[in-house]
């Protein structure tokens, strides 16, 4: 048995407009990569972290890789020692599903190192506690699509329920990650605990709709689809200019444009990767219109989620 793997977990767009907490896709790159190696201590210790800036806590019970590494050795019962190095390629607060992807990659890790004694899809609940860690809600649509890669329903959380949504060939995300912070917990503070009749059928006719523009390759319908009622109002005032940055991505090339996960990356989906990357740089030049310097990461649908690196 190896004592030392390296794995790869991609960044995520949360939500998908209308699919607050329900849809999440995944994407190239950037994503978090985590080396765990083996050891006698029988104890999980993180040993370091790169590219945080020192800002992410080393003590395992606090890291969303740690946490994820320390529940899945629950899980099958193994009193196993590791050492994890993490190397945070994600910016943190960013909405591309930072957290996640660190603690997916971690049990990717671990799994393979102890034989793959289970399948892809059960890791999935080691990388919701992590989110419970990291922000305070258990919420799969980062982790989900992180793991498994593509475009993920989660149907329900207890028992955990998830559908793989095939998506069209041409179709390419935009992530516009502007130079500004907001987390996760105060980004879901915002929000309203409930919402008018109206409210839900706009929302649930459109995450229905996305889903079937989806699978029927219809872009004109997954661009019309695009729509949140729910959070997208109370969470838009977080990210300076976001209103005048999504009527810019629509009017070059994007399908549609929202807030990826809780922002301030905003996304958007195209049709083509030259339509992605006109609408990608005319996101960026008007963020900049406001003194924002951002980065722009326009890529095909992921399909393969998480993966250990040899
Ligand atoms: N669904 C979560 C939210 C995603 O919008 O709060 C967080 O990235």
């Amino acid at each position: 048995m190896s004592q030392k793997i390296k794995a790869f977990a991609p960044a995520s767009i949360g939500n998908v407009s209308c699919g607050f907490d329900v849809l999440g896709l995944a994407v190239q790159q950037p994503g978090d990569e985590v080396e765990i190696t083996l050891n006698d201590s029988k104890k999980i210790t993180i040993e370091r972290i790169v590219g945080d800036g020192g800002r992410l806590p080393l003590e395992t019970e606090k890291n969303t890789a740690g946490v994820a590494v320390i529940e899945f050795l629950k899980s099958i019962g193994q009193a196993q020692g590791a050492s994890i190095v993490l190397h945070k390629n994600l910016p943190l607060g960013s909405g591309m599903g930072s957290s996640a992807a660190s603690a997916v990659a971690a049990v990717v890790a671990i799994n393979e190192l102890m034989g793959l004694p289970l399948a892809k899809k059960e890791l999935l609940p080691f990388a919701m506690e992590a989110e419970r860690v990291a922000c305070g809600s258990a919420h799969a649509d980062n982790a989900a699509p992180s793991l498994l890669g593509g475009l993920i329903l989660i149907r329900d959380n207890h028992p955990l329920d998830i559908i793989e949504i095939p998506t069209p060939r041409e179709l390419f995300s935009v992530l516009v990650h502007p130079h500004i912070e907001v987390k996760t917990r105060d980004a879901r503070s915002v929000l309203k605990q409930t919402i008018s009749l109206n409210d839900g059928i706009t929302q649930w006719a459109n995450t229905a709709a996305l889903v079937a523009g989806m699978m029927k390759e219809d872009y004109e319908l997954i661009g019309r689809s695009l729509v949140d009622v729910v959070a997208e109002p109370l969470r838009a005032d977080l990210i300076p200019g976001f209103r005048a940055i999504k009527s810019i991505a629509l009017k070059n090339g994007a399908l549609g444009c929202g807030i990826s996960g809780s922002g301030p990356t905003v996304f958007c989906l195209c049709h083509g990767r030259g339509n992605a990357a006109r609408a990608g740089k005319a996101m960026q030049q008007e963020f900049l219109t406001m003194k924002l310097e951002s980065e722009v990461f326009v890529s095909e649908i992921n399909r393969q989620g998480a993966y250990t690196i040899h």
